[in-house]
């Protein structure tokens, strides 16, 4: 569905979700600090889970806000293979956004442990744990997580090409301070 620009809650949700991905790829390295036997690998992990469930629920918003009110339309100068590509490539990342959380719980649950979301509240494994089953996920989780950074690696190349060599408004309709036509909270 077209709108005419992205209102500032997809904006924010865009660059949190953002942050979050790189700084929960980031933390995952933070274990390698510490020996083995060492509890702050535990927390390691235990912080990973709490800020990984953040993603997990901001998709949702994001998703429902975009089948809501759409985004708006690509610019007529690009050709209909650049079209389909940008399409292709958001689906991906999207599909991407609702998988890698979605396989970090199955893989927290498979190895039996509770999700926790600091201190907060804990939701307990629904399903009896299975260390084989974990393994093929934690791949899966490591493969998906690999995927998004090549992704959005390719993609941020994409949105600065558009800016600096095309000089279209693909990437400004995304920063904080445009304001288009019509631009709504929501
Ligand atoms: C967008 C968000 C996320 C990113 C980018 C991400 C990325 C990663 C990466 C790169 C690893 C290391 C994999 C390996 O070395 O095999 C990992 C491990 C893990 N992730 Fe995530 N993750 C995310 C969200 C989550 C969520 C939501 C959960 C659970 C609620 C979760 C639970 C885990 C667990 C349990 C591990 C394995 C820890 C261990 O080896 O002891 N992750 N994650
Ligand atoms: C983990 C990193 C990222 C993810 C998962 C991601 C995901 C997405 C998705 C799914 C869309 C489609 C929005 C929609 O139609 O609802 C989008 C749009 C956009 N993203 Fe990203 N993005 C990431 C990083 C970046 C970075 C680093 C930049 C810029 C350097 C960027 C610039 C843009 C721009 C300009 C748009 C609007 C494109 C358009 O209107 O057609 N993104 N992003």
């Amino acid at each position: 569905m077209p709108a005419d620009a992205y209102s500032p809650t997809q904006k924010a949700l865009h660059w949190l979700l953002f942050a979050l991905v790189l700084g929960l790829y980031a933390l995952t390295y933070a274990e390698a600090l510490f020996v083995r036997g060492d509890p702050n690998r535990a927390v390691v992990w235990w912080l990973h889970i709490s800020f990984g469930l953040l993603p997990a629920v901001l998709v949702v918003w994001r998703l429902l806000l975009r089948l809501g009110r759409g985004a708006p339309p690509l610019p007529t100068s690009m050709t209909s293979v650049e079209r389909s590509l940008a399409k292709v490539g958001h689906f991906a990342l999207y599909a991407l956004l609702i998988a890698i959380p979605g396989l970090g719980i199955l893989l927290t649950w498979l190895r039996g442990d509770a999700l926790r979301f600091f201190g907060l509240f804990t939701i307990p494994a629904p399903f009896q744990a299975n260390r084989d089953t974990a393994r093929t996920i934690q791949e899966l989780h490591s493969l998906c997580a690999n995927g998004i950074l090549i992704l959005a690696g390719s993609h941020a190349l994409a949105a600065l090409w558009h800016h600096f060599i095309r000089k279209d408004d693909v990437l400004e309709r995304m920063l904080p301070q445009s304001q288009q036509r019509g631009a709504v909270n929501g």
